[in-house]
């Protein structure tokens, strides 16, 4: 029996979500919140946490064992310190550190490998989307990515991941190291669970009959592109106004929540706020607020009946951890066996 175990990190998209996924640019960070993924080969048959592999409650993991494996059974342990249904990346984090211990059982980690598995494995488990959230786990700190083969130019091409759909050409997106200035983000989980699929699927309706959606959707990719220099300089105030801005786009297109909505009011106009908006895929999930006082956003999240927490952006990506990792409780700390 071998151990491996790895580590990945929740996302917060900056800008461009949903746009992304038909091409148009979008820049993610990831978080200081990690999960944590056992696996063990010479295993009697797949287990997760104890009980049978099954598809309805290991989604992604299931389909990271049957596309990106080769080995016999495996007894795969996991804690996940990104909260789920988020907007903050868990399935994303789960995939990369799943497919990173499997990857690794086989002798290979290398990061271009990893972002394409874990895209396969996520695109192929939610049935649509993009490859943000995989890649920006797996590349840590800061991303652009555009779609279309387009080349944004702004930083050094980190890899290219590529899906192939059954009667069309393969989609393919280029991925870009970007570099970010230090950032106090404060999100806020509104505690309804967006689900990525269906918020997906629901832009892909709109977007057939309506091409006011369309046009928002190219307009949220340009907000991207407009945000790059002020968040390389740290022109907060800037970066502030753009996320309103997104915010807007992000309503008209139809993934806004009334719960989500009302954390963004309760920061928005705060001393010390310079912007806010909706982070993911929406119909629920998170709200991301720039502040220069973390500690006020919180308290106002919080009375408006959200889960507030202060993250630390553009930390590391996936990671190898040392097998021998000793159980520890503790908020952040694994507590694998
Ligand atoms: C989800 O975190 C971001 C979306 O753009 C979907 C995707 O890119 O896969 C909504």
């Amino acid at each position: 029996m071998t151990r491996i175990i790895c580590s990945a990190p929740g996302k917060v998209i900056l800008f461009g979500e949903h746009a992304v996924v038909y091409g148009h640019p979008a820049l993610a960070t990831v978080t200081d919140q990690r999960t944590y993924v056992q696996v063990d080969s010479g295993a009697q048959r797949n287990t997760v946490n104890g009980h049978r592999m099954h598809d309805h409650h290991h989604r992604y993991l299931m389909t990271a064992v049957e596309r990106c494996w080769m080995g016999g059974p495996v007894d795969i342990q996991t804690d996940g310190g990104v909260p789920s249904a988020s907007g903050t990346g868990s399935s994303a984090a789960l995939t990369v550190a799943a497919v990173s211990a499997l990857a690794a059982h086989e002798g290979i980690y290398d990061y271009a490998t990893i972002a394409q598995r874990s895209f396969f494995v996520e695109r192929s488990a939610q049935g649509g989307g993009s490859p943000t959230d995989t890649s920006v786990s797996t590349a840590g700190g800061a991303i652009a990515i555009a779609g279309h083969g387009e080349t944004l130019g702004l930083g050094p091409k980190l890899w290219s991941p590529t899906f192939h759909e059954p009667d069309q050409e393969d989609l393919r997106w280029n991925v870009e190291r970007v570099s970010i200035a230090p950032m106090t983000v404060v999100i806020g989980n509104s505690g309804v669970r967006g689900r990525t699929s269906e918020e997906v699927a629901k832009v892909a309706r709109a977007m057939q009959r309506n091409a006011m959606v369309r046009d928002t959707l190219q307009q949220l990719g340009d907000i991207s592109r407009d945000a790059v220099p002020y968040l390389r300089s740290g022109d907060l105030v800037e970066v502030g106004h753009l996320m309103d801005q997104a915010h807007r786009a992000l309503h008209t297109i139809g993934v806004n929540h009334p719960a989500v909505q009302g954390l963004v009011d309760a920061v928005r106009d705060l001393p010390g706020t310079f912007g806010a908006k909706m982070t993911g895929a929406g119909g629920g999930g998170s709200i991301l607020c720039l502040t220069e006082q973390p500690e006020r956003a919180m308290n106002a999240i919080r009375e408006a009946g959200g889960i507030p927490f202060a993250v630390e952006v553009g930390g590391q990506g996936a990671r190898l951890e040392d097998p021998e990792l000793t159980v520890v409780e503790g908020s952040h700390a694994p507590k694998l066996r």
